[in-house]
């Protein structure tokens, strides 16, 4: 695929890595891809199961950020996977983000909320609201994997509520002047730059708001503790605290009291890639739990063999394949400039509620097995989990879905 296969993956042909790695062409079959597509998914799987599943537990013991691994998903093009070429993307679609995406979470999923956050979180904005001196600047260094960004919206006392953004902004000469906190923000200590949100007119609440540009580190931006977490841990999130923080007038990105609907139109492609990484969580429980069934005997042979087992199997596909699709048309929606912000809060709602489903199954299917972290099974039960809360809650999707269903009704 244009941009990325030209680096041939020297990763490519390793020995598959340990427990509950499958071969998944023969697991799932699918809506027939293009074949970009499908060199792309194996480019990526290769790259998951070669470079990122043999040590997606270590990393999560360490709280590792994958810094090497994310170097290589740069030279993939994996970091920038709609950015046009023109400013050192790859130049691929939002379902050969998705494909990716899904691939990249299966093997490590905080290596996919890392690639997340910087494709669509940070690039995202720059590329549909940035000028071109903008994009110059603030696109190209991202793309290859040794600089990352973050995506600066909610802040402690608010998250769903997004259009209560208390961080302020005001215009100080040549210069923005920005002070608040914000909150839960992936990547942040790995950052070089943040695409934060500050109003700029109280007065005129969600109007008021406004996006910005702010390298890291700079003068008057600090770090916050690196947060424990339950899943995701090898990826940072920690606050970011602006103290009469001076950035040039020309970060405005955007126009002035345009911020919020910059962050809901980020949100609406950002979901479309957490709905990937879910995906790609859910497709390694599922690994996993068929994985161990076919080896564990019970009452004479394996436990594949229980309709017991074979029900749970049957549901876990079922909420998966179907995901999938979901998540697959709403990136295709995306790609064909068609309107797609209810079909990517579905998409986000059925593939972390069954993202969530599917590790709570794979354990129980593993028992105490699943409970141990010797299998990767209780990994994916805690890193599934923020798919439902980042990005926007399975409450605000569903606030989000029947908004627009029910705009659609009254014409
Ligand atoms: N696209 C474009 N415009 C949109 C829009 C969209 N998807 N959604 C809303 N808007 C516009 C509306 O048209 C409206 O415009 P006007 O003022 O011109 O009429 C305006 O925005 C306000 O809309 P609402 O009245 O619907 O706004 P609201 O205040 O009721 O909030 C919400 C709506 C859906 C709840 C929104 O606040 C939301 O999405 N909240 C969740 C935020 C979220 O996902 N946070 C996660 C942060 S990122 C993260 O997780 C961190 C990380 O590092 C990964």
């Amino acid at each position: 695929y244009p941009g990325a296969v030209a680096l041939p993956l020297e990763v490519r042909g390793g020995e598959a890595p340990g427990r509950c790695m499958r071969q998944l062409h023969v697991v799932y079959q699918t809506v027939e891809l293009p074949e970009t597509h499908q060199m792309l998914r194996q480019t990526c799987r290769d790259f998951a199961e070669k470079e990122l599943a043999p040590i997606a537990a270590q990393l999560d013991k360490e709280h590792r950020f994958p810094a090497e691994q994310v170097k290589k998903m740069g030279s993939l093009g994996l970091l920038a996977m709609d950015v046009p070429e023109e400013y050192k993307g790859a130049g691929l679609d939002y379902l050969a983000y998705s494909i990716a995406m899904e691939e990249i979470s299966r093997g490590c999923a905080s290596t996919g909320a890392v690639m997340s956050v910087n494709n669509s979180l940070y690039l995202g904005p720059l590329l549909k609201f940035g000028s071109e001196e903008q994009k110059h600047k603030w696109i190209a260094p991202f793309t290859a994997g040794d600089k990352v960004g973050c995506f600066a919206l909610s802040e402690p006392g608010n998250g769903s509520d997004a259009g209560a953004a208390s961080t302020v902004a005001w215009l100080d000469g040549d210069e923005w002047v920005l002070n608040g906190t914000k909150a839960w923000i992936t990547n942040a200590w790995e950052a070089s730059a943040t695409v934060v949100f500050a109003t700029t007119d109280k007065s005129k609440k969600h109007k008021g708001i406004s996006a910005f540009l702010v390298p890291m580190p700079t003068p008057g931006l600090s770090l916050g503790k690196k947060e424990d977490k339950l899943g995701i841990r090898a990826s940072s999130t920690a606050n970011l605290i602006f103290e009469d923080c001076r950035i040039p007038k020309a970060n405005l990105l955007g126009e002035q009291g345009m911020g919020f609907k910059i962050a809901m139109q980020t949100l609406d492609s950002g979901r479309i890639g957490i709905a990937s990484q879910a995906l790609g969580i859910a497709q390694a429980a599922l690994d996993c739990a068929v994985d161990y069934s076919e080896k564990r005997m019970a009452f004479g042979a394996p436990i594949t063999k229980l309709q017991a087992i074979q029900f749970k199997l049957a549901d876990m596909a079922l909420a998966l394949e179907s995901a999938r699709l979901l998540t697959w048309r709403a990136a295709m929606l995306k790609d064909n400039g068609k309107p797609y912000t209810k079909e990517a809060a579905i998409a986000k709602l059925a593939a972390s509620e069954a993202a969530t489903a599917i590790s709570h199954q794979a354990i129980q299917i593993l028992g105490g097995m699943g409970y141990v972290t010797e299998m990767p099974a209780e990994r994916h039960y805690r890193d599934a989990r923020i798919t439902e809360i980042y990005e926007g809650t399975s409450e605000i999707q569903r606030l989000v879905i029947a908004g627009q269903l029910l705009k659609a009704y009254q014409g």
